[in-house]
């Protein structure tokens, strides 16, 4: 029984580790000062840094369960934290190469210790992620519940990642802390030479340029959760509180029928079909269109390049050749492309295309913002006035110093705050005809998920009683603000990766 069980296991895995579906990758998720081996809201194993080899030396370090547990706040890896009154390195053994690390913040009184008082700054070989960083301002001051701050950096000619906190040495009887920490070993996909938006010269990302995430969007879609990303776990979030104005466009979807193929040497990897299956276009109108444009905004810290990396893909039946929509990008009001031609540039319709661009934003005062424009090219004399964007990803890119470090966002006293009920229903229904467009996208795929819808199914009959992970949390508090930290892996809102969700929890479980 057990081996019939195994086998068929291991042939759905097959199906799933097919490079559609995933990339078998490397992922450590440290819940710090917490249990070991639980389960988050995605379905995700975590274990505990308490007696953990990544954590050794953690004599001089306490634990302790957060002062004030929010229910709304995911319970793992949140509501605790290892607490360090002096500097303190984690050590992780990866391979050479590019790695995600992701920090997890939750701000609130750690073993008697006051919030405000914990100001730090966090380190990784020659790279400083965060200097001066308080968690209770920055959360404060967003908006959020909580904060993820997402890095890329790379290990080169050594197999250990080392990650240091030290308290601030500015403040009397500051302290660090961390609830959770995620390393994701992942294929060189962000070293690029990208057009410098403004200059003649391009700007060389290289592998060993350390990035962080400002934003990373699905744009005209929904939230896509870690485990519903391809095996990097990624978070892609809706576009629409980025959007600037009432001037939104139209959210769009590939029709059920269509399959959306990568091309050759485009690895899967770079992103979901799930951000390449929606997108945004202006609208139906030509004259509207001429009349306005298509813009998000981003709040960013000044003194610093960054990574812009739009996502394209022709979704609409109509659109299937070239010259037929034709638009300029403009990055911080200055062109980054003039007469972007999506089918041109894919070569036809429904196949994925990205395109880098770097833009400098100068020192000035703290935060900032940063524009993406999109409006019709009218020289081309193309057959539509309209533009289309399927995903966004904006980056950090570190500087001479290799800092990647701003500083503590001020609260803005007339700050939008961003009601996302307001939103879910638009996204919500989007999604569900998505969904079907998804499933039946190929006819590995519906083999792939019909096995393990039946296979699950089975399996969870056996085992009832003993299975508490399929209860994920309710849609908690949904960090939304202009600036780009946000994270929902708290929500419980994404339909499209269910299937994935539960395939994850029955494999880290089996
Ligand atoms: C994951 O990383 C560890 C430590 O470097 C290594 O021993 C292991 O082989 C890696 N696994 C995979 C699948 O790359
Ligand atoms: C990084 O780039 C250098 C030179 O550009 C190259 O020699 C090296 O192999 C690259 N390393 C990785 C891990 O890709
Ligand atoms: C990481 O820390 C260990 C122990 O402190 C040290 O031996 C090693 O040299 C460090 N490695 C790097 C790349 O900083
Ligand atoms: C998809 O369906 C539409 C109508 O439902 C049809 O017009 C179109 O030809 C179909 N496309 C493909 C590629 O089958
Ligand atoms: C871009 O233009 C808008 C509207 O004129 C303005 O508000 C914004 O400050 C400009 N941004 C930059 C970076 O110059
Ligand atoms: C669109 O943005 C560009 C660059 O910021 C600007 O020059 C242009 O006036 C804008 N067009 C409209 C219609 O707002
Ligand atoms: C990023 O940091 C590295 C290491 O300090 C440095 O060599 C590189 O020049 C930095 N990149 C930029 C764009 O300044
Ligand atoms: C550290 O952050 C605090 C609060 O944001 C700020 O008042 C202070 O000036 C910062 N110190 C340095 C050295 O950046």
């Amino acid at each position: 029984m057990k081996n019939t069980k195994n086998l068929c296991f291991s042939f759905i895995l097959l199906l799933l580790c097919h490079p559609s579906f995933l990339l078998a990758s490397n992922e450590t998720l440290l819940n710090c000062g917490g249990a070991t081996q639980t389960s988050d809201t995605d379905g995700r194993q975590w274990t505990s840094d308490i007696h953990s080899t990544f954590a050794p030396m953690a004599d001089n370090t306490l634990t302790s369960p957060a002062l004030t547990q929010d229910p709304s706040v995911p319970q793992v890896p949140f509501m605790t934290a290892r607490i360090f009154h002096s500097m303190f390195t984690y050590i992780f053994p990866v391979a050479s190469g590019r790695n995600f690390v992701r920090l997890y913040f939750y701000p609130s009184s750690y073993a008697g210790l006051s919030a405000s008082a914990a100001v730090f700054s966090v380190t990784t070989g020659p790279y400083t992620l965060l200097r001066n960083f308080s968690v209770s301002e920055t959360t404060q001051a967003l908006n959020y519940a909580f904060i993820v701050k997402e890095f890329s950096v790379s290990v080169v000619g050594s197999s250990l990642l080392n990650i240091t906190f030290t308290p601030s040495p500015k403040l009397s009887n500051s302290y660090a802390f961390v609830n959770g920490i995620e390393i994701v070993s992942m294929p060189d996909i962000y070293a690029t030479t990208a057009t410098l938006v403004g200059q003649s010269t391009p700007f060389v990302v290289a592998n060993s340029t350390a990035l962080e995430k400002v934003s990373r969007l699905n744009v005209g879609g929904s939230d896509i959760s870690p485990t519903g990303d391809t095996g990097l776990f990624r978070s892609w979030s809706d576009d629409f509180p980025y959007i600037f104005s009432a001037a939104n466009g139209v959210a769009i979807s590939a029709p059920s029928n269509m399959t959306i193929e990568y091309p050759p040497g485009f690895p899967n990897y770079v992103a979901p079909v799930h951000v390449y299956s929606t997108a945004r276009s202006m609208g139906p109108t030509d004259y509207v269109n001429h009349n306005y444009n298509l813009t998000w905004v981003f709040q960013i810290d000044s003194g610093f390049y960054y990574l812009v990396r739009l996502h394209f893909c022709e979704i609409q039946p109509l659109f299937t050749k070239i010259n037929q929509r034709v638009f300029n990008i403009f990055i911080n009001n200055q062109t980054a492309v003039d007469g972007a031609d999506v089918v041109g540039w894919a070569g036809g319709n429904g196949i994925p295309v990205y395109k880098d661009y770097v833009a400098y934003v100068p020192e000035g005062n703290g935060q900032q913002d940063l524009w993406v424009e999109l409006h019709p090219n009218v020289e081309s004399l193309s057959s539509w006035y309209d533009a289309i964007l399927n995903g966004l990803e904006i980056f950090k890119v570190n500087d001479s110093t290799g800092n990647l470090a701003g500083p503590n966002p001020i609260p803005v006293p007339k700050q939008e705050v961003i009601n996302p009920t307001a939103i879910n229903p638009v996204s919500g229904s989007e999604n569900s005809k998505n969904h079907t467009a998804i499933i039946i996208g190929g006819i590995l795929g519906g083999i792939a998920a019909v096995s393990c819808l039946i296979f699950l199914l089975v399996f969870r009959h056996h085992r009832q009683g003993k299975h508490s992970s399929s209860s994920y949390g309710p849609p908690g508090w949904l960090p939304l603000s202009l600036y780009g930290y946000s994270n929902s892996t708290g929500s419980g809102k994404t339909h499209t990766t269910s299937v994935m969700q539960l395939v994850q929890a029955e494999v880290e479980e089996v």
